[in-house]
Protein backbone atom coordinates (compact mmCIF):
# COMPACT_ATOMS: atom_id res chain seq x y z
CA UNK A 1 0.00 0.00 0.00
CA UNK A 2 1.43 3.46 -0.53
CA UNK A 3 1.12 6.11 1.64
CA UNK A 4 0.82 9.01 1.30
CA UNK A 5 0.76 11.14 4.60
CA UNK A 6 2.68 14.12 5.34
CA UNK A 7 3.40 16.16 8.18
CA UNK A 8 4.23 19.81 7.82
CA UNK A 9 5.79 21.68 10.72
CA UNK A 10 7.29 25.38 11.80
CA UNK A 11 10.86 25.25 12.76
CA UNK A 12 10.81 27.80 14.73
CA UNK A 13 8.77 30.26 16.78
CA UNK A 14 5.61 29.84 14.32
CA UNK A 15 4.88 32.32 11.80
CA UNK A 16 7.68 30.61 8.86
CA UNK A 17 4.74 31.18 6.08
CA UNK A 18 3.58 27.55 7.10
CA UNK A 19 0.01 28.81 5.55
CA UNK A 20 1.57 29.79 2.17
CA UNK A 21 3.11 26.10 2.09
CA UNK A 22 -0.13 24.47 2.74
CA UNK A 23 -2.01 26.18 0.76
CA UNK A 24 0.47 24.90 -2.30
CA UNK A 25 0.78 21.38 -1.02
CA UNK A 26 -3.06 20.95 -0.80
CA UNK A 27 -3.22 21.07 -4.12
CA UNK A 28 -2.09 17.61 -4.33
CA UNK A 29 -3.78 16.37 -1.30
CA UNK A 30 -7.59 14.92 -0.76
CA UNK A 31 -7.37 15.60 2.79
CA UNK A 32 -6.10 18.61 4.64
CA UNK A 33 -6.22 17.87 8.65
CA UNK A 34 -5.27 20.50 11.96
CA UNK A 35 -4.00 18.51 14.67
CA UNK A 36 -3.34 20.95 17.26
CA UNK A 37 -3.79 24.28 19.21
CA UNK A 38 -7.23 26.44 18.07
CA UNK A 39 -7.61 30.04 16.75
CA UNK A 40 -4.55 31.45 18.64
CA UNK A 41 -2.55 30.44 14.84
CA UNK A 42 -3.06 32.92 12.00
CA UNK A 43 -2.40 31.25 8.79
CA UNK A 44 -2.51 34.01 5.95
CA UNK A 45 -3.08 32.89 2.74
CA UNK A 46 -3.04 34.45 -0.50
CA UNK A 47 -5.57 32.72 -3.42
CA UNK A 48 -7.51 33.81 -6.45
CA UNK A 49 -5.71 37.72 -5.36
CA UNK A 50 -7.25 37.95 -2.03
CA UNK A 51 -5.58 37.46 1.30
CA UNK A 52 -7.42 35.01 3.73
CA UNK A 53 -6.56 34.39 7.11
CA UNK A 54 -7.85 31.03 8.95
CA UNK A 55 -7.54 30.77 12.39
CA UNK A 56 -9.12 27.36 12.60
CA UNK A 57 -10.07 26.12 9.76
CA UNK A 58 -7.77 24.07 7.85
CA UNK A 59 -5.95 26.76 4.79
CA UNK A 60 -7.16 23.49 2.12
CA UNK A 61 -10.38 24.54 2.43
CA UNK A 62 -9.47 27.62 -0.16
CA UNK A 63 -9.61 24.86 -2.67
CA UNK A 64 -12.63 23.50 -3.84
CA UNK A 65 -13.64 20.15 -3.02
CA UNK A 66 -10.84 19.11 -0.53
CA UNK A 67 -11.71 18.32 2.75
CA UNK A 68 -10.66 19.10 5.67
CA UNK A 69 -10.04 17.98 9.25
CA UNK A 70 -9.98 19.49 12.78
CA UNK A 71 -8.79 16.56 14.48
CA UNK A 72 -9.09 15.47 18.83
CA UNK A 73 -6.28 17.40 19.30
CA UNK A 74 -7.69 21.08 18.40
CA UNK A 75 -9.30 23.35 21.23
CA UNK A 76 -12.62 24.56 19.42
CA UNK A 77 -14.18 27.93 20.16
CA UNK A 78 -17.90 27.15 18.53
CA UNK A 79 -18.05 30.93 18.46
CA UNK A 80 -14.66 31.69 16.31
CA UNK A 81 -15.09 28.55 14.12
CA UNK A 82 -19.41 30.16 13.82
CA UNK A 83 -17.77 33.45 12.47
CA UNK A 84 -15.00 31.60 10.01
CA UNK A 85 -16.94 30.03 8.28
CA UNK A 86 -19.13 32.55 8.23
CA UNK A 87 -16.68 34.76 6.82
CA UNK A 88 -15.17 31.90 4.21
CA UNK A 89 -19.10 31.74 2.69
CA UNK A 90 -19.17 36.07 2.23
CA UNK A 91 -15.88 34.59 -0.41
CA UNK A 92 -18.22 31.94 -1.81
CA UNK A 93 -16.61 29.53 -0.01
CA UNK A 94 -18.94 26.62 1.71
CA UNK A 95 -17.93 23.81 3.75
CA UNK A 96 -20.84 22.23 3.76
CA UNK A 97 -19.83 18.32 3.72
CA UNK A 98 -16.24 18.91 3.63
CA UNK A 99 -15.23 19.99 6.89
CA UNK A 100 -15.51 17.43 9.43
CA UNK A 101 -14.91 18.15 13.31
CA UNK A 102 -13.60 15.78 16.11
CA UNK A 103 -16.25 14.48 18.36
CA UNK A 104 -13.28 14.26 20.76
CA UNK A 105 -11.87 17.56 20.32
CA UNK A 106 -11.74 20.00 23.56
CA UNK A 107 -14.08 23.28 23.56
CA UNK A 108 -13.06 26.19 24.20
CA UNK A 109 -15.75 28.46 26.69
CA UNK A 110 -16.15 32.34 26.95
CA UNK A 111 -14.33 31.37 30.89
CA UNK A 112 -11.50 29.79 29.40
CA UNK A 113 -10.70 32.94 27.36
CA UNK A 114 -11.70 34.71 30.81
CA UNK A 115 -8.89 33.08 32.37
CA UNK A 116 -6.69 33.50 29.55
CA UNK A 117 -6.95 37.62 29.74
CA UNK A 118 -6.70 37.47 33.18
CA UNK A 119 -3.79 36.17 33.97
CA UNK A 120 -2.28 38.60 31.04
CA UNK A 121 -3.34 40.86 33.37
CA UNK A 122 -1.27 39.80 36.34
CA UNK A 123 2.33 39.20 36.86
CA UNK A 124 2.42 35.98 35.15
CA UNK A 125 2.51 37.36 31.65
CA UNK A 126 2.97 35.09 29.06
CA UNK A 127 2.03 36.90 25.93
CA UNK A 128 -0.32 34.93 24.86
CA UNK A 129 -3.32 35.41 22.65
CA UNK A 130 -5.78 35.07 24.95
CA UNK A 131 -8.52 33.23 23.18
CA UNK A 132 -8.51 31.31 26.29
CA UNK A 133 -5.95 28.12 24.66
CA UNK A 134 -4.33 27.65 27.26
CA UNK A 135 -7.25 27.12 30.18
CA UNK A 136 -9.22 24.87 27.74
CA UNK A 137 -5.87 22.25 27.16
CA UNK A 138 -5.90 23.04 31.28
CA UNK A 139 -9.03 21.81 31.43
CA UNK A 140 -8.57 18.68 29.18
CA UNK A 141 -5.66 17.36 31.35
CA UNK A 142 -7.28 18.10 34.41
CA UNK A 143 -10.23 15.81 33.25
CA UNK A 144 -12.67 18.70 33.68
CA UNK A 145 -13.08 19.47 29.76
CA UNK A 146 -16.02 19.46 27.46
CA UNK A 147 -15.58 17.54 24.77
CA UNK A 148 -17.59 17.85 21.43
CA UNK A 149 -19.25 14.65 22.13
CA UNK A 150 -20.57 16.36 25.56
CA UNK A 151 -21.73 19.91 23.89
CA UNK A 152 -23.88 17.69 21.87
CA UNK A 153 -25.72 16.44 24.15
CA UNK A 154 -27.55 19.44 26.03
CA UNK A 155 -28.22 17.81 29.75
CA UNK A 156 -24.93 16.30 29.68
CA UNK A 157 -23.16 19.21 28.80
CA UNK A 158 -25.26 21.91 31.23
CA UNK A 159 -24.27 18.91 33.97
CA UNK A 160 -20.54 19.18 33.35
CA UNK A 161 -20.22 22.80 32.90
CA UNK A 162 -22.06 23.26 36.23
CA UNK A 163 -19.15 21.01 37.86
CA UNK A 164 -16.65 22.78 36.40
CA UNK A 165 -17.34 26.13 37.28
CA UNK A 166 -18.07 24.51 41.03
CA UNK A 167 -14.36 23.52 40.50
CA UNK A 168 -13.57 27.06 39.56
CA UNK A 169 -15.63 29.02 42.09
CA UNK A 170 -12.71 30.36 44.08
CA UNK A 171 -10.73 31.40 40.66
CA UNK A 172 -14.63 33.06 39.58
CA UNK A 173 -15.07 34.26 42.86
CA UNK A 174 -12.54 37.85 42.09
CA UNK A 175 -13.84 38.88 39.25
CA UNK A 176 -17.19 38.09 38.70
CA UNK A 177 -19.91 35.01 39.50
CA UNK A 178 -19.73 31.19 38.54
CA UNK A 179 -23.52 31.94 37.54
CA UNK A 180 -22.31 34.66 35.04
CA UNK A 181 -19.39 32.43 33.51
CA UNK A 182 -22.26 29.87 33.28
CA UNK A 183 -24.64 31.74 31.54
CA UNK A 184 -22.45 32.95 29.14
CA UNK A 185 -20.81 29.67 28.05
CA UNK A 186 -24.70 28.98 27.25
CA UNK A 187 -25.45 32.04 25.17
CA UNK A 188 -26.55 30.98 21.53
CA UNK A 189 -25.93 27.09 22.84
CA UNK A 190 -29.04 25.65 20.63
CA UNK A 191 -27.76 27.42 17.36
CA UNK A 192 -24.16 26.26 18.23
CA UNK A 193 -25.15 22.75 19.10
CA UNK A 194 -26.52 22.68 15.65
CA UNK A 195 -23.65 24.05 14.08
CA UNK A 196 -20.93 21.65 15.55
CA UNK A 197 -23.73 19.06 15.10
CA UNK A 198 -23.08 19.41 11.50
CA UNK A 199 -19.78 18.67 11.17
CA UNK A 200 -18.75 16.20 14.08
CA UNK A 201 -18.16 12.87 13.61
CA UNK A 202 -15.22 10.68 14.61
CA UNK A 203 -12.48 11.93 12.37
CA UNK A 204 -9.76 9.45 13.21
CA UNK A 205 -12.02 6.38 11.88
CA UNK A 206 -12.68 8.66 9.16
CA UNK A 207 -8.54 9.50 8.22
CA UNK A 208 -7.72 5.95 8.77
CA UNK A 209 -10.45 4.80 6.11
CA UNK A 210 -8.46 7.59 3.91
CA UNK A 211 -5.10 5.97 4.46
CA UNK A 212 -5.75 3.19 3.77
CA UNK A 213 -7.91 4.09 0.60
CA UNK A 214 -4.31 5.48 -0.55
CA UNK A 215 -6.04 8.83 -0.14
CA UNK A 216 -3.61 12.14 0.34
CA UNK A 217 -3.64 13.35 3.60
CA UNK A 218 -1.69 16.29 4.91
CA UNK A 219 -1.27 17.23 8.28
CA UNK A 220 -0.95 21.14 9.04
CA UNK A 221 0.92 22.36 12.05
CA UNK A 222 0.01 25.65 13.54
CA UNK A 223 2.87 27.69 15.77
CA UNK A 224 6.09 26.06 15.90
CA UNK A 225 8.69 23.90 17.24
CA UNK A 226 9.81 25.90 19.92
CA UNK A 227 6.22 26.90 21.25
CA UNK A 228 5.81 23.14 21.65
CA UNK A 229 4.54 22.26 25.44
CA UNK A 230 7.47 19.74 25.53
CA UNK A 231 10.06 20.68 23.47
CA UNK A 232 9.63 24.57 23.29
CA UNK A 233 10.93 27.12 25.68
CA UNK A 234 9.13 26.13 28.45
CA UNK A 235 7.04 28.28 30.33
CA UNK A 236 6.48 30.51 27.61
CA UNK A 237 5.02 27.81 24.82
CA UNK A 238 1.35 27.28 23.77
CA UNK A 239 -0.24 24.20 25.79
CA UNK A 240 -0.59 21.55 22.61
CA UNK A 241 2.15 19.40 20.79
CA UNK A 242 3.17 21.31 17.18
CA UNK A 243 6.03 19.26 16.48
CA UNK A 244 5.33 16.26 13.83
CA UNK A 245 4.40 13.66 16.83
CA UNK A 246 1.19 15.34 17.53
CA UNK A 247 -0.13 15.03 14.24
CA UNK A 248 -0.51 10.96 15.65
CA UNK A 249 -1.83 12.10 19.21
CA UNK A 250 -4.10 15.15 17.35
CA UNK A 251 -5.61 12.93 14.81
CA UNK A 252 -5.49 9.00 15.92
CA UNK A 253 -3.23 8.40 12.71
CA UNK A 254 -0.43 6.22 14.06
CA UNK A 255 3.23 7.02 13.65
CA UNK A 256 3.13 3.98 11.44
CA UNK A 257 0.83 6.03 8.68
CA UNK A 258 2.95 9.01 8.94
CA UNK A 259 5.20 8.99 5.32
CA UNK A 260 6.92 11.92 5.49
CA UNK A 261 7.45 15.52 7.85
CA UNK A 262 8.37 18.62 6.03
CA UNK A 263 10.17 21.53 7.94
CA UNK A 264 9.13 25.15 7.17
CA UNK A 265 11.68 27.55 8.33
CA UNK A 266 12.19 31.29 7.65
CA UNK A 267 15.22 33.02 7.00
CA UNK A 268 15.50 34.83 9.66
CA UNK A 269 13.72 34.10 13.06
CA UNK A 270 10.79 35.89 14.64
CA UNK A 271 8.96 35.32 17.66
CA UNK A 272 5.72 37.00 19.11
CA UNK A 273 5.06 37.21 23.18
CA UNK A 274 7.49 36.71 26.01
CA UNK A 275 10.30 34.10 26.09
CA UNK A 276 14.31 34.05 25.22
CA UNK A 277 15.25 34.62 22.26
CA UNK A 278 19.08 34.52 21.04
CA UNK A 279 19.73 35.85 18.04
CA UNK A 280 17.09 38.99 18.55
CA UNK A 281 18.02 41.51 16.41
CA UNK A 282 18.60 45.49 17.95
CA UNK A 283 15.56 47.93 17.73
CA UNK A 284 16.47 49.67 14.48
CA UNK A 285 17.34 46.67 12.43
CA UNK A 286 14.54 45.22 13.58
CA UNK A 287 11.95 47.75 12.81
CA UNK A 288 13.53 48.37 9.26
CA UNK A 289 13.36 44.34 8.60
CA UNK A 290 9.82 43.43 10.39
CA UNK A 291 8.37 46.19 7.93
CA UNK A 292 9.84 44.66 4.82
CA UNK A 293 8.48 41.41 5.78
CA UNK A 294 5.03 42.80 7.00
CA UNK A 295 6.38 40.69 10.50
CA UNK A 296 2.93 41.74 12.49
CA UNK A 297 0.98 39.15 14.38
CA UNK A 298 -1.81 37.27 12.02
CA UNK A 299 -3.74 36.61 14.71
CA UNK A 300 -3.56 39.80 17.32
CA UNK A 301 -1.71 42.33 14.89
CA UNK A 302 1.17 42.45 17.15
CA UNK A 303 4.63 43.25 16.12
CA UNK A 304 6.97 40.50 15.78
CA UNK A 305 10.10 40.44 17.84
CA UNK A 306 12.66 40.12 14.89
CA UNK A 307 16.33 37.81 14.85
CA UNK A 308 18.38 36.72 13.02
CA UNK A 309 18.42 33.22 11.42
CA UNK A 310 19.44 30.60 14.53
CA UNK A 311 20.49 26.90 13.35
CA UNK A 312 20.68 25.93 16.78
CA UNK A 313 17.67 26.06 16.82
CA UNK A 314 16.78 24.69 13.22
CA UNK A 315 19.47 21.44 14.52
CA UNK A 316 16.92 20.30 17.35
CA UNK A 317 14.15 20.92 14.93
CA UNK A 318 15.38 18.52 12.18
CA UNK A 319 15.61 16.47 14.77
CA UNK A 320 12.89 16.32 16.86
CA UNK A 321 10.40 16.29 14.15
CA UNK A 322 12.43 13.27 12.00
CA UNK A 323 12.62 16.52 8.93
CA UNK A 324 14.34 15.54 5.98
CA UNK A 325 13.08 18.12 3.85
CA UNK A 326 12.73 21.98 4.06
CA UNK A 327 10.86 24.80 2.77
CA UNK A 328 12.73 27.85 2.88
CA UNK A 329 10.62 31.23 3.04
CA UNK A 330 10.61 34.88 2.67
CA UNK A 331 14.73 34.32 1.45
CA UNK A 332 13.74 37.74 -0.51
CA UNK A 333 13.35 39.79 2.93
CA UNK A 334 17.14 39.47 3.32
CA UNK A 335 17.99 41.53 0.04
CA UNK A 336 20.09 44.27 0.51
CA UNK A 337 21.29 42.81 4.19
CA UNK A 338 24.96 41.97 4.43
CA UNK A 339 26.62 40.57 6.06
CA UNK A 340 24.04 37.54 6.61
CA UNK A 341 24.79 36.54 10.20
CA UNK A 342 23.99 33.02 11.44
CA UNK A 343 23.71 31.68 14.65
CA UNK A 344 25.76 27.87 14.75
CA UNK A 345 26.12 27.68 18.38
CA UNK A 346 25.74 29.44 21.22
CA UNK A 347 28.02 30.48 24.46
CA UNK A 348 26.55 29.58 27.87
CA UNK A 349 28.16 30.79 30.98
CA UNK A 350 31.85 30.55 28.76
CA UNK A 351 30.85 27.47 28.07
CA UNK A 352 30.33 26.63 23.74
CA UNK A 353 27.40 24.56 23.07
CA UNK A 354 25.82 23.16 19.75
CA UNK A 355 22.68 21.68 21.30
CA UNK A 356 19.14 24.07 22.32
CA UNK A 357 19.46 23.87 26.28
CA UNK A 358 16.62 22.71 27.86
CA UNK A 359 16.85 24.58 31.40
CA UNK A 360 15.70 27.89 31.38
CA UNK A 361 18.35 29.81 32.57
CA UNK A 362 20.40 28.41 30.43
CA UNK A 363 17.90 29.42 27.64
CA UNK A 364 17.58 33.25 28.73
CA UNK A 365 21.52 33.29 29.18
CA UNK A 366 22.68 31.82 25.54
CA UNK A 367 24.57 34.36 23.58
CA UNK A 368 24.73 33.49 19.83
CA UNK A 369 28.16 32.44 18.40
CA UNK A 370 27.42 33.87 14.85
CA UNK A 371 29.32 33.43 11.65
CA UNK A 372 29.00 36.00 8.59
CA UNK A 373 27.56 34.89 5.19
CA UNK A 374 27.98 37.60 2.35
CA UNK A 375 24.45 39.05 1.42
CA UNK A 376 22.74 39.60 -1.80
CA UNK A 377 21.56 42.61 -3.45
CA UNK A 378 18.52 41.75 -6.29
CA UNK A 379 14.92 41.45 -6.06
CA UNK A 380 14.98 37.45 -6.10
CA UNK A 381 10.90 37.42 -6.58
CA UNK A 382 12.01 38.53 -10.16
CA UNK A 383 13.65 34.89 -10.96
CA UNK A 384 11.98 32.04 -11.04
CA UNK A 385 15.34 29.63 -11.60
CA UNK A 386 17.66 29.35 -8.63
CA UNK A 387 20.55 29.67 -11.65
CA UNK A 388 18.93 32.98 -12.28
CA UNK A 389 19.79 33.91 -8.26
CA UNK A 390 23.23 35.98 -7.58
CA UNK A 391 25.93 33.65 -6.50
CA UNK A 392 25.70 34.61 -2.77
CA UNK A 393 21.92 34.04 -2.22
CA UNK A 394 22.84 30.72 -4.15
CA UNK A 395 25.52 29.79 -1.56
CA UNK A 396 23.69 30.95 1.36
CA UNK A 397 20.90 28.20 0.30
CA UNK A 398 23.68 25.57 0.04
CA UNK A 399 25.45 26.36 2.80
CA UNK A 400 22.73 25.81 4.82
CA UNK A 401 21.79 22.22 3.43
CA UNK A 402 25.02 21.55 4.47
CA UNK A 403 24.89 23.00 7.82
CA UNK A 404 21.65 20.90 8.34
CA UNK A 405 22.19 17.75 6.63
CA UNK A 406 18.57 18.06 4.71
CA UNK A 407 17.65 19.25 1.70
CA UNK A 408 15.66 22.44 0.86
CA UNK A 409 13.36 20.91 -1.28
CA UNK A 410 10.97 24.29 -2.01
CA UNK A 411 12.00 28.16 -1.53
CA UNK A 412 9.72 30.94 -1.45
CA UNK A 413 10.48 34.54 -2.24
CA UNK A 414 7.27 36.14 -1.98
CA UNK A 415 3.87 35.60 -1.15
CA UNK A 416 2.23 34.55 -4.11
CA UNK A 417 2.10 31.12 -5.65
CA UNK A 418 4.14 31.87 -8.86
CA UNK A 419 7.23 33.00 -6.35
CA UNK A 420 8.04 29.29 -5.16
CA UNK A 421 11.02 27.82 -6.34
CA UNK A 422 10.64 23.89 -6.31
CA UNK A 423 14.59 22.59 -5.86
CA UNK A 424 13.82 18.79 -4.27
CA UNK A 425 12.11 17.15 -8.34
CA UNK A 426 11.87 14.21 -6.73
CA UNK A 427 9.60 15.68 -3.89
CA UNK A 428 5.88 14.63 -4.82
CA UNK A 429 3.55 16.83 -3.32
CA UNK A 430 4.34 19.91 -5.45
P1 LIG B 1 -1.35 30.86 23.42
O1 LIG B 1 -1.17 29.80 22.39
O2 LIG B 1 -2.40 31.89 23.04
O3 LIG B 1 -1.55 30.32 24.80
O4 LIG B 1 0.03 31.70 23.50
C1 LIG B 1 1.23 31.11 23.96
C2 LIG B 1 2.42 31.59 23.15
O5 LIG B 1 2.32 31.08 21.82
C3 LIG B 1 2.52 33.10 23.00
O6 LIG B 1 3.88 33.45 22.96
C4 LIG B 1 1.87 33.36 21.64
O7 LIG B 1 2.32 34.57 21.07
C5 LIG B 1 2.36 32.16 20.88
N1 LIG B 1 1.52 31.79 19.74
C6 LIG B 1 0.30 31.18 19.77
N2 LIG B 1 -0.15 30.98 18.52
C7 LIG B 1 0.78 31.46 17.68
C8 LIG B 1 0.90 31.50 16.25
O8 LIG B 1 0.05 31.04 15.49
N3 LIG B 1 2.04 32.08 15.76
C9 LIG B 1 3.01 32.54 16.57
N4 LIG B 1 2.96 32.50 17.90
C10 LIG B 1 1.85 31.97 18.45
Amino acid sequence: MTMATLVVVGTQWGDEGKGKIVHLLSRRADYIVRYQGGNNAGHTVLADGKRFILHLIPSGVLHPGKRVVIGNGVVVDPWALEEEIRSLRRYGIRVEGRLHLSLAAHVVLPYHRLLDQLREEGTEKLGTTRKGIGPAYADKASRLGVRVADYLEPDGFREILKKNLVQKRFTFKSFGSPRSAGRKSLESYPRLRRLLKRYACDTSLLLNQAVRDGKRVLFEGAQGTFLDLDHGTYPYVTSSNPTAGGASTGTGVGPGWIREVLGVMKAYTTRVGTGPFPTEMPPALAECLRKKGQEYGATTGRPRRMGWLDLVLLRKAVQINGIRRLALTKLDVLSGVSPLRVAVAYRIRGRRTDWFPISRLEQSAAEPIYEDLPGFDSDLRQFRKIDQWPRQARDYVRWMEKFLGVSIAIVSVGPRAEETLVLDKKFDWI
